[in-house]
């Protein structure tokens, strides 16, 4: 059987030919929000940073890509009618599966049906791009996956431009988390890489937990490690993930909101200078080279 060590060695000689090096000057720009642990609020945090970029005239697509659970569809109280699999092996259009969440944002519902996806013979696979290329009017697309550095997880994040990686204050998430550096950094993946406390007291806490990250990885490890912002530790996030609506929805101006308010500020402001990226059908080229 085949360890996994050297599975990864295998994703890190195809990542080099599929890894988004160069950045063209118009399309997408592809973040993956990922964690060690999990539970620490990856699935919020990419929900509501989107509506706030959104809010700022980006137009915003979110793939659920926690490939054993359904997770944004969740946050958002909105469920899909139409799933990547029905697009796939039935008459569905990629367009009727895409929902539309608060603020216009975009799903695409993943799921499990992303790994078939990259099975199709060459005819369906040609009739998909085709689907994808018709939604080129995005600016951002945010991946949310599970916990965990799976081949999956690694995959998503070596598909991106930018991954985010999200931990909170807890000596636990703090080194689950920088295994994920770690195993980053080893397969030489990604050189610069983002951070998000989650759940701190404040942003001194946020960024106290930042520092211990950054001196330990840029002393051991082959990275840099990136700022992005802290998350309050609010109440307010538990009672709208209850009620199914997204907190910078339901509370534009609670201590959570105002901090991915700022979040936002940041991407926005990288966005327009770094530019973007691809299209969408070059995102899914990218897809079935990385997991097909
Ligand atoms: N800033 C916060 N303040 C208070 N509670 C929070 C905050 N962020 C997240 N939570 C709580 O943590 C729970 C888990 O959050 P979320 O589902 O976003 O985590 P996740 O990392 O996506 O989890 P998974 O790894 O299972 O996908 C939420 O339901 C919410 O109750
Ligand atoms: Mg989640």
């Amino acid at each position: 059987m085949r360890d996994q060590a050297e599975c990864l060695r295998d994703l890190v000689k195809r990542k080099s030919a599929s890894q988004p090096s160069k950045l063209p000057s118009s399309g997408i720009k592809i973040y993956t929000v990922a964690s060690g642990k999990g539970g620490v609020g990856k699935t919020n945090i990419a929900v509501n940073t989107a509506i706030a970029l959104q809010k700022r005239g980006l137009k915003v697509m979110i793939l659920d890509a926690d490939l054993g659970m359904a997770n944004v569809d969740v946050v958002l109280g909105i469920y899909p009618r139409v799933t990547l699999r029905d697009v796939m092996f039935g008459d569905k259009r990629l367009q009727d599966a895409v929902m539309r969440g608060p603020g216009g944002i975009r799903i695409i519902p993943g799921g499990s049906g992303m790994l078939e996806m990259t099975k199709l013979n060459s005819e369906a696979q040609k009739k998909l791009m085709r689907q994808f290329s018709q939604m080129d009017d995005i600016d951002i697309l945010l991946i949310d996956t599970g916990a965990g550095i799976s081949m999956n997880q690694l995959s998503f994040i070596t598909f991106a431009h930018e991954v985010v990686l999200v931990t909170t204050p807890e000596p636990t998430a703090i080194t689950d988390v920088y295994s994920v550096i770690k195993i980053i950094s080893e397969l030489k993946i990604k050189r610069k890489i983002k951070l998000i406390v989650n759940k701190a007291s404040s942003d001194k806490m946020g960024r106290l937990t930042y520092m211990k990250l950054k001196k330990t990885a840029e002393s051991f490890l082959n990275v840099e490690l990136e700022y992005l912002g802290y998350v309050a530790d609010d109440a307010r996030v538990g009672n709208s993930v209850m009620k199914q609506v997204p907190f910078i929805m339901k509370y534009p101006n609670c201590l959570a909101s105002q901090c991915i308010d700022k979040i936002a500020e940041q991407i926005v402001g990288v966005s327009i200078k770094g530019a973007k990226i691809t299209t969408m059908s070059e995102v899914y080229n990218r897809l079935v080279k990385i997991f097909g």
